[in-house]
């Protein structure tokens, strides 16, 4: 490679992340309706995944359209931390895992970043051996792995739970995984991935049923075939695996990313704005679609690559369950209730994938909305209007579905946790700002201080900016 070898951590904190992310909030001057183009960020649930896969092969993997977010930033940390060289080049990425020689994972890493986990299928698949801290839950369920821990004992390898790290090996001198046959109590996105990356090196065939058929489960197929492995099925609940001893380098580009794609076509939806959104991926965006247009909201596809929202005269309600794709994407979820909150009637939210995802309604409520939560379900009566509050982003979409209603909500919405929304959305606040939202990061603030008419916050309220 011949780029500047870099701590691709750090200098992706250096280019997006102002100074504290936890002691910054985000003022939304409410009520503006949006205008313009959006360019949509590589989707990141498949750069996180892909990076992980780079572990696989010797050779130099470039990828390209990797979004600029903390995640991406942690993921770095966590290979670095095995020995993997990393360089980034604005948007692209080129890791050369020749060198990886480390089997465990630090701690302070893979419980901050779920995704990190599933590096255990290639560490596995490339060295035999692996040590994961168990990644625990998080703020929307308990998130376990047993699906990754019983697919790769299927696989022949060894697993014992011991102190919080989870320990596998293989035994045998060849240290090789064997092909499976797989059955997944659920479609598990991460464990369907795990599982496809640690068959691509194992001898034999392997086959996982009921896989999980997001699109980035595709794309890591899509970019584990391109390095010369031997998968077919992604993106159909039955996936077949035949191992090979080695993969090659590539040069691959991430899909855009559907849920910063949906959460635009909401803010779009929610200020009555005509917006243009590309590159995008129509087809990974049917269930969303779908329920905007049941709703009033019109979506045309410009392009192949290219939609436009235009708004609803009025806003209809709803119902919405989520699934596994091609069902409604529980990360769409909250981002949708928000504008739910503003449409005429009554709609239903069947949260059905994770079990403690629906936090936000309390802030929304905050914000003027009338949701009330029973169990997994929300119940949202539509309101003529919202109003701006200090609210606080309790997990990455969360915060996400508070900056949409911040938008349509009158007077100043003050947002706390965006460490949260940095983990997720590619320079969100900047990129709505050059559609004319009102919108400035503030590092900390004295009596919620009002935003102007231009966006900026008055100086003698804000300490630091
Ligand atoms: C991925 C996405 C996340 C998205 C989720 C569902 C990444 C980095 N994150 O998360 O944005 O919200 O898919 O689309 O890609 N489960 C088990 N045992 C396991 C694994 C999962 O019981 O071993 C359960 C989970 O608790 C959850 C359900 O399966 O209730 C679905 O989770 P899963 O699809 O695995 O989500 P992630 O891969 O963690």
């Amino acid at each position: 490679m011949g780029g500047r070898l870099i701590n691709p951590v750090s200098s992706l904190a250096d280019a997006k992340l102002t100074p504290d992310a936890d002691s910054e909030v985000l003022q939304i001057s409410g009520g503006h309706q949006l205008h313009g183009h959006v360019r949509i960020s590589g989707a990141k649930n498949s750069a996180l995944v892909i990076m992980a896969g780079a572990l696989l092969c010797g050779d130099d993997c470039r990828i390209r359209n990797v979004p600029l977010l903390a995640d991406v930033e942690k993921m770095g940390q966590v290979l670095s931390s095995l020995g993997v060289q990393i360089e980034r080049h604005g948007e692209t990425l080129d890791i050369n895992a020749k060198d990886f020689c480390s089997s465990k994972a630090p701690y302070e890493l893979v419980t901050q970043l779920r995704a990190s986990f599933f590096a255990i299928g290639p560490i596995l698949a490339r060295l035999g051996v692996a040590q994961m801290p168990l990644p625990g839950g998080c703020a929307i369920g308990a998130r376990p792995v047993d699906l990754h821990v019983r697919g790769l004992q299927a696989m022949g390898a060894e697993v014992q739970i011991e102190h919080g790290i989870c320990n596998a090996f293989v035994p045998g001198s060849s240290r090789r995984l064997k092909g499976a046959k797989i059955y997944l109590d659920m479609p598990s996105v991460g464990a369907t991935e795990t599982l496809m990356m640690a068959a691509v090196l194992a001898e034999g065939e392997t086959i996982i049923e009921n896989a999980a058929r997001e699109p980035e489960v595709v794309d890591l197929a899509n970019f584990c075939i391109s390095m010369g492995a031997k998968i077919q099925g992604a993106g159909s609940s039955t996936i077949t695996i035949n191992g090979v001893t080695q993969l090659h380098g590539t040069d691959y580009t991430i899909i855009p990313d559907r849920i910063e794609t949906g959460t635009f076509m909401i803010a779009a939806a929610i200020t009555r704005s005509e917006l243009l959104l590309s590159p995008v991926a129509p087809d990974h965006l049917i269930p969303v679609i779908a329920k905007l247009q049941e709703v009033g909201v019109s979506i045309i596809e410009e392009a192949a690559d290219c939609l436009r929202v235009l708004p609803a005269e009025h806003l209809r309600a709803t119902n919405i369950d989520t699934l596994p794709h091609p069902g409604f994407p529980t990360d769409m979820q909250a981002p949708f209730m928000s504008l739910l909150t503003l449409a005429e009637g009554d709609s239903i939210i069947n949260e059905t994938v994770f079990e403690n995802r629906l936090r936000h309604a309390s802030e929304l409520n905050r914000l003027g909305a009338d949701i009330r939560v029973k169990g997994n379900t929300a119940f949202v009566k539509g309101v003529s209007h919202l109003s701006g509050a200090p609210v606080l982003g309790t997990d990455l979409r969360a915060a996400a579905a508070l900056v949409v209603a911040g938008l349509a909500a009158s007077g100043t919405t003050t947002i706390q946790g965006l460490r949260s929304l940095d983990r997720g959305y590619d320079r969100l606040d900047l990129k709505l700002q050059q559609l004319g939202a009102k919108v400035k990061r503030v590092s900390e603030i004295i009596n919620s201080p009002d935003v102007g008419s231009n966006g900026v916050v008055s100086p003698e309220s804000v300490i630091t900016s």
